[in-house]
C-alpha cells in the first residue's frame, strides 16, 4: 500500500493541513511546502507540491511535474526521496503519467558537467546545483504496470540524453570519426552500426559531402544505423537522415567571430538521429528504422573548396557552390541520395540545423517543417503537438525552387537573401526521389542555445528524439 497524504496528516495529528493553511497552500501550480522533520512522521523532510488542475495535464505537463520535483529536491540538498503522486478528485494517476513523471525528473537531472573540474568556486563557495540525488521512486499502486512503461520510458530518455550529450561536447572532442565511434558502441544496444570511411565515400561517389570536409585535417565519414523490430523483417523502413556538421566555420566564406563557438551544434541533426535510433532500439520498438548521418567538418584552408567550384553529387546533378557557408544542404544530398537508393525508405525525415533563417522566422519554439506529402506532414504536426517537440509548416514550390536555379551547374547552393529556410529545403527536394514521402526538419532554433524549460537546463536540447520516437510509436509500429 502507498501511503496517501490524508493518511500523513491523520498520522501527524493534523500538522500536514495546519501548514498548508498557514502557507496559503491551495494546490495550485506555484504552491509549495517544505515541512522539515514533520512531527511524529518517520520523514526528515515533507515536501507538498501542488498540481493545479491535473485532469486537463498533456503528457508534456506531467513530464514537466518531474522535473520540477527533480528541481525542489536538488535544491534541498535531498539524497534519497519518494513521490507520491494523488489526485484531490480520488482517481489514481494512470501508470503511463506517472511514467511520465519519472521521465522528467531524469530529464531535468541531466547537466553537461564533465568539463567542470572544479567544484569550488574562487570565492571557495560550492558549486550551486550540484545534484546530490541518488535515489527517486515514484510511489504507485501497481508498480509491475508502470515499472513495464517506465522501461520503455527510460530507453527514450537515454536517448534524449545522448542527443544533449553529443550536441554539447566540444568540437575538438568531438570529430567526425570520434562522433562516429561514439555511434559504433550504440551496436551493443541491438543497433546495427556500418561506418563508411572517408575513402569508401570517395569510391561511392559522395563527391558534395567530400567537398565540405575536404578543408578539413579531420576525414569525413557516414554512420548508418539500422534497426529491425517490425514483424517483417522486410517491412520498408522509416529513414532517418540528419546533418552532422561537427564545426561549421562557414569555409572560405568564412562566419563573423561573435558566437562562432555555437557552431559545434551544428551537427544537431545527426545527434537527433542517433539518439531517435538508440531509443527504439532501447524500447525494441515494432518497427524497421534505417538512421543516416553526414559526419564532417567545415574548415578554411588551402584544401578548401572555393566558391564557384562545381561538384556532381552522387545523384548525378552538378552544384555550383556559391558560398561555402551553406554546407549542410550538400552533406544531405549526398546521404539522402545514398539512403533512398540503398533501403527504398516507406518515408524519409531530413534533420539539419540548416539556416540561421529558420531562427528569425520561427524563433525556438517550433521546428520548421516542409513535406511533399500532406499525410506525412500531418503525422509529424500531430507528434509535435503530443510530445511537445513542436513543428511547424513553411511552404515548397516551383517559384521559390526556380531562385536556385545556376547558370553553369543544376542548381547553386543558395538562393539569396529572401526566403532562406525554404530555399535550403527547395536544394533537398530535387534529391527527392519520386514517390518517396519526405519530410525536412530545419531545427537550427530548437536544437542548441535551447531556453530553460522544467525538462531541460542544457545547451543542447535534444530536440528530436521525443518527436521522432513518437511519430514512429503513433505511425508507424505494427
Ligand atoms: N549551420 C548553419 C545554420 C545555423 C545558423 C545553425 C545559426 C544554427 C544557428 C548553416 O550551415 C549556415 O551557415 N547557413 C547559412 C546559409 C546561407 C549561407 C545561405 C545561414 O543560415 O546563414
Ligand atoms: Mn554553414
Ligand atoms: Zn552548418
Amino acid at each position: 500500500m502507498t501511503p496517501s497524504l490524508k493518511a500523513l496528516d491523520a498520522r501527524s495529528d493534523g500538522l500536514i493541513a495546519r501548514a498548508a493553511e498557514i502557507a496559503k497552500f491551495q494546490g495550485g501550480k506555484k504552491d509549495f511546502l517544505d515541512l522539515v522533520v514533520p512531527a511524529k512522521l518517520e520523514l526528515d523532510r515533507l515536501f507538498v507540491l501542488g498540481l493545479g488542475t491535473s485532469a486537463k495535464y498533456t503528457e508534456s505537463d506531467w513530464l514537466a511535474l518531474g522535473g520540477r520535483i527533480r528541481a525542489r529536491l536538488s535544491s534541498g540538498k535531498v539524497t534519497a526521496a519518494d513521490v507520491l503522486l494523488e489526485r484531490t478528485d480520488g482517481e489514481p494517476v494512470s501508470a503511463r503519467n506517472a511514467a511520465l513523471v519519472a521521465l522528467g525528473a531524469i530529464l531535468r537531472g541531466y547537466d553537461f558537467r564533465k568539463y567542470k573540474k572544479k567544484k569550488k568556486k574562487e570565492n571557495g563557495e560550492e558549486e550551486e546545483d550540484l545534484d546530490t540525488l541518488s535515489s527517486l521512486r515514484i510511489l504507485y499502486q501497481n508498480p509491475e504496470d508502470a515499472t513495464a512503461i517506465l522501461e520503455n520510458r527510460s530507453g527514450v530518455a537515454e536517448g534524449i540524453l545522448l542527443a544533449r550529450d553529443l550536441v554539447n561536447e566540444p568540437p575538438n572532442v568531438l570529430s567526425p570519426e570520434e562522433f562516429a565511434s561514439r555511434v559504433s558502441a550504440l551496436s551493443s544496444s541491438g543497433l546495427e552500426v556500418e561506418i563508411l570511411d572517408q575513402k569508401a565515400l570517395a569510391e561511392i561517389g559522395m563527391n558534395a559531402l567530400l567537398a565540405v570536409g575536404q578543408g578539413s585535417v579531420r576525414p569525413s565519414c557516414v554512420a548508418i544505423m539500422r534497426w529491425t523490430g517490425a514483424a517483417d523483417r522486410d517491412e520498408k523502413p522509416l529513414l532517418l537522415v540528419g546533418k552532422g556538421v561537427c564545426f561549421d566555420t562557414g569555409g572560405i566564406s568564412i562566419k563573423p567571430a561573435a558566437g562562432m563557438e555555437d557552431m559545434k551544434g551544428d551537427m544537431g541533426g545527426a545527434a537527433a538521429v542517433t539518439g531517435a535510433m538508440l531509443a527504439l532500439a532501447k524500447r525494441k520498438a515494432q518497427v524497421n528504422a534505417v538512421g543516416i548521418i553526414g559526419l564532417t567538418e567545415n574548415m578554411p584552408s588551402g584544401t578548401a573548396q572555393r566558391p564557384g567550384d562545381i561538384v556532381t553529387t552522387l545523384s548525378g546533378q552538378t552544384v555550383e557552390v556559391i558560398n561555402t557557408d551553406a554546407e549542410g544542404r550538400l552533406v544531405l544530398a549526398d546521404i539522402m541520395w545514398y539512403g533512398q537508393e540503398r533501403f527504398h525508405p516507406r518515408a524519409m525525415i531530413t534533420l539539419a540545423t540548416l539556416t540561421g533563417a529558420i531562427i528569425i522566422a520561427l524563433g525556438k519554439d517550433h521546428a520548421g517543417m516542409f513535406s511533399n506529402n500532406d499525410a506525412l506532414a500531418e503525422q509529424l504536426f500531430k507528434a509535435g503537438g503530443d510530445s511537445g517537440e513542436k513543428v511547424w509548416r513553411l511552404p515548397l514550390n516551383e517559384k521559390y525552387d526556380k531562385l536556385i536555379s545556376s547558370k553553369v551547374a543544376d542548381m547553386k547552393n543558395v538562393g539569396g537573401r529572401e526566403a532562406g529556410s525554404i530555399t535550403a529545403a527547395q536544394f533537398l527536394q530535387r534529391f527527392v526521389m519520386p514517390d518517396i514521402p519526405w519530410a525536412h526538419l530545419d531545427i537550427a532554433g530548437t536544437a542548441m542555445s535551447a531556453p530553460a524549460t522544467d525538462i531541460n537546463r542544457s545547451w543542447g536540447s535534444g530536440y528530436g528524439v521525443m518527436l521522432l520516437d513518437r511519430l514512429a510509436s503513433e505511425f508507424y509500429e505494427s
